[in-house]
């Protein structure tokens, strides 16, 4: 069957109600995302879709070079608004362990690792797509760790990573996270955090269908205040309208104070 035979409001029910975008597009002998773009990339929360709808369709990393990606993004103030961000922190003058979450294009761990020479950055995301992209064209090779894994359970390997990272930066991914994932992806963070480790955390606020988990800022704060997390700043980065808040893991000995209930009144 062609996939110009097919209805378009079929496929999108189908990818819609869970079934894999990869078998649909086999029946017909498409591409995924030739299958996606055909019926308008339809969103669900899949890691499927983040290869698919949102890596390949939406952001061209088949095709694209770093450097036209990067010069995309420079054009629109990216690589500012992660000045100002880094200007929050400072760093001591011996190595230093950084986790990036959800790490896309590796554009957030690019700009940390040419601005911070001391760092290793250890990057991951749910997308197989992002990370082989990641793989392929990080220009810190060396300096990188990058694997495939979800947000709500951090791990490399075997190792569980508890308290390894004296800064963690997760900027433009919790609004992406269903509830669930997003609770869990909270604890986690505050898990693989050294004690008195930073940080840094932005979401996304422009509508968008994959932006599920849009949050009244207070609350973001509140939500990783109530783990071991001390909340110590907020800033405005006034010309794309987003917030940074700045949190410090508590030396351990502090009970655990997770509080999902306060989660439930979103
Ligand atoms: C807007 S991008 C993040 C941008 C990136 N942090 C930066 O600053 O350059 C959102 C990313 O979150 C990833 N993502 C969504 N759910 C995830 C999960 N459960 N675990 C890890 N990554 C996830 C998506 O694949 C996507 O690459």
């Amino acid at each position: 069957m062609n996939l110009t035979d097919a209805n378009p409001d079929d496929l999108i029910a189908r990818i819609q109600s869970g079934e894999s975008i990869e078998t649909i597009a086999a029946e017909y002998g498409a591409d995924p995302v030739r299958l996606l773009d055909y019926c308008g990339n339809p969103f669900v929360y899949s890691s499927e879709w983040y290869d698919y709808g949102y890596h390949l369709l939406k952001c061209k990393t088949d095709t694209a070079s770093f450097e036209e990606i990067r010069l995309q993004y420079e054009e629109k103030g990216y690589f500012k608004k992660l000045d100002f961000y880094f200007d929050q922190i400072q760093l001591p003058n011996r190595p230093v362990r950084w986790l990036e979450i959800g790490c896309h294009l590796g554009l957030s761990a690019y700009a940390a690792a040419r601005r911070f020479p001391q760092i290793q950055i250890d990057m991951f995301d749910f997308s197989q797509k992002a990370v082989e992209w990641c793989q392929r064209t990080f220009p810190f090779p060396e300096r990188a760790r990058i694997w495939r894994c979800s947000c709500d359970h951090i791990h490399f390997g075997d190792d569980p990573l508890n308290d390894q990272y004296q800064v963690v930066t997760c900027l433009d991914v919790t609004e992406h996270l269903p509830k669930e994932v997003y609770i869990n992806a909270v604890r986690e963070i505050c898990r693989v955090l050294s004690p008195y480790g930073i940080l840094l955390l932005q979401q996304g606020n422009i509508p968008s269908p994959s932006h599920i988990n849009v949050m009244n800022e207070k609350s973001l704060i509140e939500h990783f205040s109530s783990v071991n997390l001390k909340w110590l700043d907020t800033k405005p980065f006034v010309p794309k309208s987003v917030i940074l808040h700045k949190f410090q893991k508590t030396p351990a000995g502090r009970p655990f104070e997770y509080k999902p209930t306060s989660l439930r009144k979103e």
